[in-house]
């Protein structure tokens, strides 16, 4: 058996519960001083205070975290990890002014990153999206969402796909899998929007079949798919035995919200357009409310009123949305910060936005998502004086180290390599 301390916390923060943590809840963060967390087999066997020599023998891993603090591993639950390329060449046109939508109805945006997920090999999209986990890995995240969404047609977006099925087998990062066929519409069905979309109905078959993803998710929005067509591909989908995740509210609020909550979808994303009608509606339901806000600092737009949710009592949770166009950063770390500063978030609201709520999001929360026995020890230790310092020094990286299922993965903010 492979028994590890990690001894010398100066704070653990966790939040423990067993249903999606709601409103004035998100707040209900335990802090311990002097912590420990003793691990047998990559499972928390127990966490505690000062009397850690208990644990001390001599088959035993011995960590010591010299006074940083530790949190549950991250969880970043709505990434966009594998495509093609980028969009730098379209970055002076999105300062310049242009609106995104504007850009993706000229052939650029998504249509642009699919043209070159299109092109790319299986091996450049692995190496590319793989560079990309090590950098989330360095952050401290230690599990994703991730969708596919790049390819538009069932062979890219199988390709994806199977990136994604390969990289989770390979990298300590555990990948979530999504199906987003629906991500935007080719421009050769723009005369035959409902050929595509009963294209998507039948892929779906196929991506189930192979089992390639575990959720679904369609892009409501003005010029992507309308709330109508949004309901068409979720109930088939959740016929079909996918759970759902939607993007939503992002621009325009055009329905998305009601039709995902009808449908029971584990999360609905984006939220920037949310009406208090819909607000209302949320918080009755165990649907996770699921903020990006890096994307509206880099598209320059509004950002989601998290506080209004929260004051409401729905469950919220923050995201990077990691995606060439709208995110273009892997820093979760500055994600949060800016949740605090531009959300108004507080800090433990963030910290539980970042674990366990996102672990209810992807159905893990019995596994990961908090610091207590018999989770999985998924450990991020921060060089930080409490949590607070985390998201007031904003901008750099203070991951110390990361443990995976036990296993120290990152040290010093450098990714061990296995010997
Ligand atoms: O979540 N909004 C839709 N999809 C992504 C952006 C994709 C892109 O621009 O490439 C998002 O922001
Ligand atoms: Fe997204």
């Amino acid at each position: 058996m492979e028994k590890v301390l990690i001894y010398d916390i100066k704070y653990l923060y966790t939040n423990n519960n067993t249903a999606p943590v709601k409103g004035d809840k998100m707040r209900s963060v335990s802090c311990l001083e002097d912590a420990y967390i003793y691990i047998e087999d990559g499972i928390i066997k127990d966490v505690g205070t000062k009397d850690w020599d208990k644990y001390k023998c001599n088959d035993l891993s011995l960590y010591n975290a010299e006074g940083t603090i530790a949190i549950p591993g991250l969880i970043d639950s709505h990434t966009h990890l594998v495509f093609g390329g980028s969009r730098e060449h379209e970055f002076s046109r999105k300062i310049g002014g242009e609106d995104y939508l504007e850009i993706l109805k000229s052939g650029g945006g998504i249509l642009s990153t699919v043209r070159e997920t299109k092109n790319a090999s299986f091996e450049e999209l692995y190496n590319q999206a793989k560079r990309s986990l090590d950098e989330m890995l360095l952050f401290g995240v230690t599990t994703i969402e991730a969708k596919s969404g790049y390819g538009l047609d069932l062979e890219t977006e199988v390709k994806c796909l199977e990136v994604l099925k390969k990289l989770n087998m390979n990298h300590p990062i555990d990948i979530h899998v999504t199906y987003l066929g629906a991500h935007a519409l080719p421009k050769e069905y723009s005369n035959n929007r409902q050929e595509f979309i009963t294209q998507i109905k039948k892929d779906l078959l196929v991506i189930k079949e192979k089992n390639l993803a575990d959720f679904v998710d369609v892009f409501c929005e003005v010029g992507v798919f309308t709330a109508e067509e949004t309901k068409e591909i979720l109930e088939e989908a959740k016929e079909l035995g996918f759970r759902l995740r939607v993007h939503t509210d992002e621009i325009k609020s055009i329905g998305g919200t009601e039709v995902a909550l009808k449908n029971n979808a584990k999360t609905i994303d984006h939220l920037m357009a949310i009406t208090d009608e819909d607000i209302l509606r949320v918080a009755k339901t165990d649907t996770i409310a699921n903020l990006l806000p890096s994307t509206s600092f880099f598209l320059n737009k509004e950002y989601a009123p998290a506080r209004k949710l929260i004051d409401a009592g729905a469950a919220v949770s923050v995201s990077s949305d990691y995606n060439p166009g709208s995110t273009p950063s892997e820093n979760f770390q500055l994600t949060l910060q800016i949740a605090a500063n531009k959300l108004r978030m507080l800090p433990n609201e963030i910290l539980t936005a970042a674990t366990i709520n996102p672990a209810f999001g992807l159905d893990i929360h019995t596994k990961v998502g908090s610091l207590e026995k018999e989770k999985i020890a998924d450990i991020t230790l921060l060089n930080c004086k409490n949590l607070d310092y985390f998201f007031y020094h904003y901008g750099i990286n203070h991951t110390r180290s990361v443990f995976k299922k036990g296993k120290l993965v990152v040290e010093n903010r450098n990714i061990v390599k296995e010997l």
